[in-house]
């Protein structure tokens, strides 16, 4: 049985990479805030394994005992083959220049961007320290962090964080007995809430607001279940960590 950690399964690419991961031999936990009653049906429907965890990643101090409940599941699998954990929620906001921010804002953005992924995988490698099996993390970062735009500090300091943190990990990794592999990606442009939530902004308060309408308007999003699909791809690849950061799909 290979097991999928996935963050932010309510919709968006985190949905698309949940139903295409949908398998015989796949148990997947969905953690997001709102439980997807779509995608809990499709897999009832398929006789498919999903465990849906509903959870707000504003919860630090609550993420050890969602994994003690994860892992009490997991442990009591017979053959666990893989395991797997794809830190995919992510939020935009707060869009404007920073003195504008409010602290429980910026308190939020990085909660959910970067802390809840890095105690995600802190546990995640805590439990899976002893297990001589495939294990793989994907943090599903953002071309943000490299490509600054005004308004954007806080989701861009945090996708940049969690490229440094995928780095490091994996850096530490090497000298493990049973390491777990690591990637930080991103994925592109995708046509869902947290893009539709960019074109909302006032080009007051985000000067560049036109130009993302206007790459929506001429259909150059991607769709997320196109996204997902090479996610997917990347995720199940031979070389998987040989190249930490991938900037493209
Ligand atoms: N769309 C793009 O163009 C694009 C580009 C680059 C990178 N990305 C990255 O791709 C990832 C997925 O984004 P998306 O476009 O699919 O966004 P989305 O449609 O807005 O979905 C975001 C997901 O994150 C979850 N989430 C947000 N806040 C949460 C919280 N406090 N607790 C638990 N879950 C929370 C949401 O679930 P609930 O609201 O139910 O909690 C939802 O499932 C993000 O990391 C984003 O930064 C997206």
């Amino acid at each position: 049985m290979q097991f999928f950690i996935i963050t932010g399964a309510s919709r968006g690419i985190g949905e698309a990479l949940a139903t295409q991961l949908l398998d015989d031999n796949h148990h997947i936990f969905c953690i997001s805030r709102t439980s997807n009653h779509r995608l809990i049906e499709l897999a009832k429907e398929k006789n498919n394994r999903i465990s849906y965890h509903p959870f707000d990643l504003n919860n630090l101090s609550g993420i050890d005992q969602l994994f003690e409940e994860l892992f009490n599941t997991i442990q009591h699998e017979s053959k666990i083959d893989a395991v797997h954990l794809i830190n995919n929620a992510g939020m935009l906001s707060p869009v404007a220049p920073i003195e504008l921010n409010s602290a429980d804002s910026i308190i939020e953005n990085v909660n959910i961007n970067l802390l809840a992924p890095m105690i995600f995988t802190s546990n995640f490698i805590k439990h899976t320290l002893e297990l001589n099996i495939d294990k793989r993390i994907m943090n599903i970062s953002s071309a943000s962090a490299k490509y600054l735009l005004p308004s954007q500090s806080c989701y861009s300091t945090s996708k940049a964080g969690l490229d440094s943190f995928s780095k490091s990990v994996s850096l530490e990794q090497l000298n493990k007995e049973y390491p777990a592999k690591v990637v930080s990606v991103y994925p592109g442009m995708i046509d869902t809430q947290l893009q539709a939530e960019i074109r909302s902004v006032s080009s007051e308060t985000f000067p560049y607001v036109d130009q993302f309408i206007q790459i929506a308007q001429e259909g150059k999003l991607q769709t997320p279940e196109y996204t997902a699909d090479k996610l997917i791809e990347i995720l199940f690849s031979e070389d998987f960590g040989s190249t930490v950061v991938i900037e493209e799909l």
